[in-house]
């Protein structure tokens, strides 16, 4: 039972216990017995009315967004937003801090105050988080991490994270760039010059695709790493980023957007400098998320690969909050189940299954 759905069970009783007792002692005239029954009846039925108010009492929970600089982000706010619903005994808070790690801080005082049953998190970046964290767990309100990680030498200031592996995504695109040059056919020592469209600096997808992706870079000495450079996660900076790179070098082979819209900004940066992309361009160009406008990106012929990332996370939380509710433990960590697409599956008829 919730912080405050326990206040009210309190309440509830003692009104109970009040009712059927009587607030005096001693022997009553028959007059004022009998006004002291219906003063009880009156009691015992403010309790009932207290009792099934409080059996409808939602569990509040307070959502710390990021932003909305994304498809994937609209998705992720679609979802939590669908769960958190009255109907399925949700008061949902949510807080959109515009990628701003300060906003998020304040949002989460400010649940603090409502005392709401939950906080989730989606932190725009890793680190800062303990002290605000601190102060949720010394209100006893439980947090749970949705969609990206926090560094903290802390754990217990979590309850529980469902995410991504985000390190697992950047090797997925490394090995379907391996793939990739093999199936063209490629010379093995021929140099493949990449550029990179970074997420916000410091965020767990931006480090972990970032760094799993060196990974499989490193074990192919011919990859040559021109430039990384941050878009944000937003397609206007990444189609500026690009346009950047476009001007530094004129030997790009392969953009790696590490997510979806900036692929979408790169690949308009790359027409409007007069080159072409995609299977049978002449830079290949790879992306996160697989979002719908994904789909369509690679059925045009312009998107070569997307590296899936899933941002359904509302039934994910409100499982573990369910959980805990019920006072049984969660798995801490709770990576979820990824895979890629690129232009050799049927796109179609994917997309046409495909939630977001
Ligand atoms: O943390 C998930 C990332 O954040 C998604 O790849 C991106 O689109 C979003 O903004």
């Amino acid at each position: 039972m919730s912080k405050r759905g326990l206040g009210l069970f309190v309440s509830a009783i003692m009104l109970t216990m009040l009712a059927l007792t009587g607030c005096g002692g001693g022997a009553k005239a028959p007059e004022e017995s009998k006004a002291v029954e219906s003063s009880a009846e009156q009691k015992s039925e403010e309790a009932k009315t207290e009792e099934s108010k409080q059996a409808k009492e939602k569990i509040v929970v307070g959502y710390a967004q990021v932003g909305a600089e994304s498809d994937w982000r609209t998705a992720n706010t679609e979802s939590f937003k669908s769960t958190f619903v009255p109907e399925n005994g949700y008061e949902l808070i949510f807080n959109d801090a515009q990628q701003k790690q300060e906003n998020q801080i304040k949002a989460i005082r400010d649940f603090i105050q409502q005392e709401v049953d939950y906080i989730v998190l989606a932190p725009v970046v890793e680190t800062g988080w303990d002290t605000v964290l601190q102060e949720a767990k010394d209100a006893g309100i439980p947090v749970i991490l949705s969609d990206r990680m926090i560094k903290t030498s802390d754990d217990s200031l979590y309850t529980a994270l469902v995410c991504g592996d985000f390190i697992k995504e950047g090797e997925t695109a490394g090995h379907w760039l391996e793939d990739y040059i093999k199936l063209k056919g490629k010379n093995h020592d021929e140099k493949i010059n990449i550029v990179t469209l970074q997420g916000t600096i410091g965020a767990s997808a931006q480090v972990g695709r970032t760094d799993g992706f060196a990974n499989i870079l490193a074990k192919n000495s011919n990859w040559n790493m021109l430039a990384k450079q941050t878009g944000e996660f937003t397609q206007s900076k990444g189609q500026e980023v690009m346009e950047s790179f476009l001007k530094q070098f004129d030997d790009i082979d392969v953009v790696v957007a590490e997510n979806d819209n900036m692929a979408f900004g790169a690949i308009d940066a790359i027409k409007a400098a007069g080159k072409t992309c995609g299977p049978e361009g002449e830079i290949t160009v790879i992306s996160y998320d697989a979002v719908k406008a994904a789909f369509d990106a690679m059925i045009a012929g312009d998107l070569n690969a997307s590296i899936e990332c899933s941002p359904l996370h509302g039934p994910r939380v409100a499982e573990i909050i369910q959980k805990l509710e019920k006072g049984e433990t969660v798995e801490k960590i709770q990576y979820v189940d990824e895979s890629y697409f690129d232009t050799s599956m049927d796109l179609e008829k994917i997309k046409s299954e495909r939630a977001y």
